[in-house]
């Protein structure tokens, strides 16, 4: 069955509750299955199939844990090539977190990206939350496209 990865990081919540509508609809999608982390090992993006990432902006920057983690996945030489990958983050001005995030996924781990990241400014609102979940559906359906 494909798994997917939500894996994100949130100082006040508000990532934190787009992280559980994208999981909680890609495993509303039925032979997909999905675990939401907060904190995960370098190694372990590389049992999945799909990496999506969460991370706030703070200081123009992505938050230090997501940061940490693909540093560590390169330096131990994690194999991502080929997987899905996405990111999403809630943010108050500028949102570079997300961003950097896929440039990362694509040009250093090779992995497939499949659209440009989710942003959405501070607390998510029900549309918000709306495209988190369209999101999470996204994924899960072309998972189960391409099993
Ligand atoms: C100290 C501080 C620095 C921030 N820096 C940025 C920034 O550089 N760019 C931006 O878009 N938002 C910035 N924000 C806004 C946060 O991204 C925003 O509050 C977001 O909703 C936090 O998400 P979280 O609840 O998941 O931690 C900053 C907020 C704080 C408190």
């Amino acid at each position: 069955m494909p798994k997917v990865l939500v894996l994100y990081y949130s100082r006040t919540g508000n990532t934190e509750k787009m992280a559980s509508a994208v999981a909680e609809s890609v495993e509303a999608v039925q032979g997909v299955d999905v675990e939401l982390s907060y904190c995960v090992a370098p190694e372990m993006p590389s049992q999945f199939d799909a990496l999506v990432v969460g991370t706030p902006t703070y200081h123009h920057e992505m938050t230090l844990g997501v940061k940490e983690l693909f540093e560590e996945a390169a330096v131990k030489n994690v194999n991502m090539k080929g997987k899905l990958g996405a990111a999403f983050g809630s943010y108050g001005w500028s949102g570079k977190a997300p961003r950097m995030v896929v440039e990362i996924m694509q040009n250093k781990f090779e992995m497939n990206v499949i659209e440009s990241p989710l942003l959405v400014q501070y607390t998510p609102n029900t549309k918000g939350l709306e495209k988190c979940r369209e999101l999470g559906k996204r994924i899960a359906e072309r998972l189960m496209h391409v099993a």
